[in-house]
């Protein structure tokens, strides 16, 4: 059983965004002030350590294992992490973690959404799991996903969309400046796409329930000899006409729920450029000190946020 967090947590606000960069093997080149003071560990014993450095022992593998899972095919990932400073504290982020030249970027902010607050009980069921029942990181990563499946979410790609796109908003709303027009607008699409699933999910159900109809008209049918044939006949033909809107019910559901995807995908990709977007203008505002130097971080930063901008245009 992971032990029970009686650490003290090491404070940050919310204007506050941090990056940290790595190599293609999760080894630190670089971060930004924030992310080094928060830590509590000095430059020098940041760059050229792994990023485990940071972890926190409460952490389910499960969230690695999708985490690099993702990466490692060259697909953004966002998760909330749970990090140990070096002395012992603890500190929360939502991570957005994308591939850059070289290796790899994770932007950070400071999560506070209910979303958040229940993933943490789903996080320590999943880490005493880990334990208690010797669970390898595949398969805890995939008991991760049936969790999030009863909580609505289709995939890991569905829930970070959204976990990202509400934080991003509840961040928005704590420094009491007005959201970005597009999260809430592939917001309203993907809650009309889940309206038309469930509208299609009601039907489909009320033509399984009329499978009996038929049933019984064959039943009447056979009962009334040669009389019958026509009910025999009107029955084939209901039967018919019942899998023709049944197979026409299962692609719409098929089509919606590549709208819903194809809108998670656009919501992420449009969040992430934004924070991206934010914490490169915090770090041009940054002094350098005896951090990595600005003159070489930026313009992959600047290059990095293009192409997301690129991607989410
Ligand atoms: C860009 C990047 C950022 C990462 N940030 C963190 C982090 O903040 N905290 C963390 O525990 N692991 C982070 N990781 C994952 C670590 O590399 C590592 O997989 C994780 O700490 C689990 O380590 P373990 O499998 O050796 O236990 C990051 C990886 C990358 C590539």
């Amino acid at each position: 059983m992971p032990p029970e967090d009686t650490t003290e947590e090491m404070p940050f606000r919310f204007d506050e965004l941090f990056f940290s960069r790595t190599d293609t093997h999760g080894i630190i080149q670089s971060g930004n002030a924030v992310f080094q003071r928060v830590s509590g560990y000095s430059w020098d014993e940041l760059i050229g350590k792994a990023h485990k450095l940071v972890r926190h022992p409460d952490m389910p593998r499960a969230v690695f294992y999708l985490l690099w899972d993702r990466i490692k095919r060259g697909e953004p990932v966002g998760a909330y992490i749970k990090n140990r400073t070096k002395d012992g504290r603890h500190y929360w982020v939502f991570a957005v973690v994308t591939p850059i030249e070289g290796g790899f970027l994770s932007v950070r902010l400071k999560p506070s959404t209910a979303l958040f607050h229940n993933v943490q009980k789903e996080y320590d069921a999943l880490r005493h799991a880990e334990i208690a029942d010797k669970l390898a990181p595949a398969d805890s990563a995939a008991r991760l996903c049936e969790r999030l499946a009863t909580r609505g979410f289709s995939d890991y790609a569905a829930f970070m969309a959204t976990a990202l796109a509400g934080e991003v908003a509840a961040r928005d709303k704590m420094l009491s400046r007005d959201s970005d027009g597009r999260i809430k607008r592939f917001g309203d699409v993907l809650e009309c796409a889940r309206a038309l699933l469930t509208e299609a999910a009601t039907v489909s159900a009320s033509y399984t329930k009329n499978e009996r109809v038929s049933l019984n008209f064959q039943v009447q049918a056979a009962k009334l000899g040669e009389a019958g044939a026509a009910t025999g006949q009107i029955s084939k033909n209901y039967d018919l006409i019942c899998a023709q809107i049944n197979a026409s019910l299962e692609k719409f559901t098929a089509t919606a729920n590549d709208v819903l995807t194809t809108v998670n995908g656009g919501q992420f990709l449009t969040a992430t450029a934004l924070i991206q977007n934010e914490v490169l203008a915090l770090f041009r505002c940054e002094t350098a000190g005896d951090g990595p130097s600005h003159d070489g971080e930026i313009p992959l930063l600047v290059h990095q946020m293009n192409a997301y901008q690129r991607l989410d245009g």
